[in-house]
Formats: structure tokens, sequence, C-alpha cells
């Protein structure tokens, strides 16, 4: 028998949300689909996977704070008994000058989701290094690697707009922004850019989703790496 390819309709979602509901799961939940096992349970494991600069950083400033609690209210236990994750939640643009503290608040921030109880799946890397990660090579899945990166319930992306520009750094930009929007997935990204000048880099598709999707958060512009040598 011939059969047409079918799509799934809203009713579909909504019978398998009542199934999930049913067995006691929250449909809200992404699946996990990562390999990793990087379900964090415990503050020593958190530190293990964190750079031992930003291994002891405490978020402190009040936006970023309020970011933390946000997502907090929002995670949700995947089913009874089990320990909450990261749903849905609103995302950070911080941006100043290099050395103003943003890279630190952002890890403070993983940490203080943790300390909050949130068994957090997160992934921290520089925009740059991400974009390295997903040159086509051969021997290298770099879609498989690019889906699974959008679908993090936490990315942390550094340095945004600090790489070359290109049509393909763009488009890459905006193939991962646009997916964490469309799952309203938390970001917390880092930039030394204006929003102005990240709309030149990276094109108006991806400015017009971050203006949407983030809290702008500007730091004072000190250079604390400086400061510490100079005082
Ligand atoms: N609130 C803070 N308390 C103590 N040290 C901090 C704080 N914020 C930043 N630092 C330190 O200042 C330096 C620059 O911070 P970083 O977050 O790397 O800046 P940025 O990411 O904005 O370039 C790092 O050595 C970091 O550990
Ligand atoms: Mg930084």
């Amino acid at each position: 028998m011939n059969r047409e390819p079918q799509t799934l309709g809203d009713g579909t979602f909504q019978r398998l949300e009542r199934i999930l509901v049913a067995r006691g799961m929250n449909p809200k939940v992404l699946p996990d689909i990562a390999e990793e096992p990087e379900c964090l349970t415990s503050l020593g494991v958190l530190e293990a996977g964190m750079p031992p600069r930003y291994r002891m950083a405490r978020a402190d400033h009040p936006e970023v704070l309020a970011w933390v609690r946000d997502v907090t209210e929002q995670a949700a236990a995947p089913n009874p008994g089990a320990r909450r994750q990261i749903t849905t939640g609103p995302s950070l643009l911080m941006a100043g000058v290099t050395g103003a503290g943003k890279t630190h608040q952002a890890y403070g921030a993983v940490r203080a989701l943790v300390e909050a109880g949130i068994a957090v799946r997160w992934r921290a890397t520089t925009a740059a290094d991400l974009y390295a990660d997903l040159r086509p090579r051969p021997g290298h899945d770099t879609e498989r690697e690019l889906a699974a990166v959008s679908r993090y319930p936490l990315l942390i992306l550094d340095d945004l707009g600090a790489a070359k520009a290109s049509e393909w750094v763009e488009e890459i930009t905006y193939r991962l922004i646009n997916k964490r929007y469309n799952l309203m997935l938390p970001t917390l990204i880092t930039t030394n850019l204006a929003m102005r000048d990240l709309r030149d880099h990276l094109g108006d598709r991806v400015a017009s989703r971050l203006a949407e999707m983030t809290t702008r958060v500007v730091f004072e512009p000190i250079d604390r790496r400086r400061q510490r040598h100079t005082t």
C-alpha cells in the first residue's frame, strides 16, 4: 500500500502530552538527546567541569541574579521525585569591555543554579571555538554537533562577535540562535560589541532575535585584569 507522508498536527502533540502526563512525566522538559552524561549532581562535579579561572566565580550582578531566579522558577522535574531541570527561560546578553567580568558572571550563574538545587546540563564555548568545532571536515558530523549545541538546556556563548565575520559565521550563528530562540532555551551570551555593531557583524536576523530573547546587561567599563595590577 502506498502511503502519503504525514505531518504531525497539533492534535498529535496534544495526545503525546497527555500520554506523558499520564505517566507522571513533564512534557515541558526536553528529552535528553546528548550523549555525554553531563547531568550535574553536585558542586564538585560542576567545579571539575569549569575552567580553573572561573571555578570559584560567584554571580553578584543584580541582573544576573534576577536571571538565576527566573530560570530557577521555571525549572521543573521530568518526573515526580526527580531533581528539577531547566525547561525554558530568558537569556542574557552581557555586554562590556574586555576584563569587565562578563565570563565570571556567566560561570557564577551556572554555579548559582546548581546551588539552587537544579540539575543543569550545560555547555560553555567561546563563539570562536564553536565555529572551529563546526567547520565541515572529514570524519566529523558537524550538523549533529550544531544540533546538540542548539539543544543544551543552558549554553554559555562567550565573546560573540569577536571572531572574524563571514557569510558562513553569520549563517551558523543564525541557525544556533534561531534554534534556541524557537525552543526558548536560556543562553548566556557575552560580547565586547554594542548591539549596533553586533548587527553589522552577524546580520539583522541574529540581532533581531537577540533583541527579543535577551535582557541586556551592560557592564561598567572597567578592565579588572589591569586594575588588579595597578592597585
Ligand atoms: N566579581 C568578581 N570578583 C572577583 N574577580 C572577578 C570578578 N569579576 C571578574 N573577576 C576577575 O577579573 C578578570 C576578568 O574577568 P572576566 O570575567 O574574564 O572578564 P570579561 O569576560 O568581561 O573579559 C578575571 O580574572 C576574573 O576572574
Ligand atoms: Mg570573557
